[in-house]
């Protein structure tokens, strides 16, 4: 059954990076969709730490002026432009981060098209996307161990500890500098360090590993940024066949669309257990 669609859509816009004061909420004529551009319905955003270090001006990427913030969100294309062939009205549909990332190793060109930087993002009612920035969505924890590096600062030990003094094969560091020669800790060797961010703090060179330290201790590390398209794809099929093992980790909080503000301080706060998300309809 065909939507109607709204003649405008409610978004946030970064106007500036003195804070979070910079994030404007207004209320837009919607594009014209040009040839390979697909109009969607966003159903629900999630704020991500990027969202809140872009208004602060400590976004290390390229990013445009005044653009629409939000990278992750879902929901159901209302129209597409002549030349789209992925896409119909109706479909459930998901963006990617880097909208031009559709296969194989990231380019300067792909690098370039972050949702939510370079590209006006999800943190709207409605949306004109690029064909190519969007994947379908199918449908829609179980831990062994926890350790809380709050009363473990010596954590990378202690994991490698639970597997027998062996190590474990993969970490994703998403502290950064603080806490990498933790995670090296926790590493057996010819194991790998996918480093992904830096929301423990930015710290100084001397607390990280130097470049001799992958050699000396025989691992691997390497920047991950994201995903394509075809990752993102293939990742939706593992869910859909996981469905019972796999379920999403949500703060019970839910934002409105016009509380964003508050969901940025929240997240800023560490108070959400979960992806903080907010509701655009
Ligand atoms: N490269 C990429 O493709 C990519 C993709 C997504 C995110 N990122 C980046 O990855 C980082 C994390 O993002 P996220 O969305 O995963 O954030 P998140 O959901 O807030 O998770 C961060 C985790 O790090 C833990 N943590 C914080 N400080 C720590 C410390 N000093 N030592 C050990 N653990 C610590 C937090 O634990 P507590 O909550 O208990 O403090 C939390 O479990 C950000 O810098 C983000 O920009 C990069």
């Amino acid at each position: 059954m065909s939507q109607a669609i709204p003649k405008t859509a409610k978004q946030w816009r970064i106007t500036g990076y003195d804070g979070l004061d910079a994030l404007k909420f207004t209320e837009e004529a919607i594009p014209i969709l040009s040839d390979n551009q697909v109009l969607v319905q966003i159903q629900g955003a999630s704020l991500n730490f990027r969202d809140i270090i872009i208004p602060l001006g400590k976004y290390p990427f390229s990013q445009k002026p005044n653009v629409v913030p939000g990278s992750d969100g879902a929901g159901t294309v209302l129209a597409v432009g002549k030349s789209v062939t992925r896409f119909k009205p109706g479909d459930k549909v998901v963006t990617i981060l880097n909208q031009r990332h559709l296969a194989g190793s990231i380019d300067a060109r792909s690098a370039d098209s972050g949702l939510g930087a370079s590209i006006d993002g999800t943190l709207r009612s409605i949306g004109a996307f690029d064909e190519q920035g969007l994947a379908k969505l199918l449908k829609r924890l179980g831990a062994d161990y926890i350790i809380n590096y709050q009363e473990t600062p010596n954590w990378g030990e202690v994991a490698k500890a639970l597997t027998g003094g062996i190590g474990v094969h993969l970490v994703v560091e998403v502290a950064g500098v603080l806490t990498m020669k933790q995670s090296v800790a926790s590493l057996k060797l010819d194991g790998i360090m996918s480093v992904v961010g830096f929301v423990g703090g930015e710290g100084n060179g001397a607390d990280a590993p130097n470049l001799l330290d992958p050699w000396l201790k025989h691992y691997t590390a390497r920047g991950i940024s994201v995903g394509s398209r075809q990752q993102m794809e293939d990742m939706c099929l593992a869910i859909e066949a996981n469905l019972e093992k796999l379920r999403p980790i949500i703060d019970s909080r839910v934002f409105k669309l016009d509380q964003l503000k508050e969901a940025y301080k929240y997240l800023q706060a560490g108070e959400n257990l979960g992806k903080v998300c907010i509701d655009t309809e």
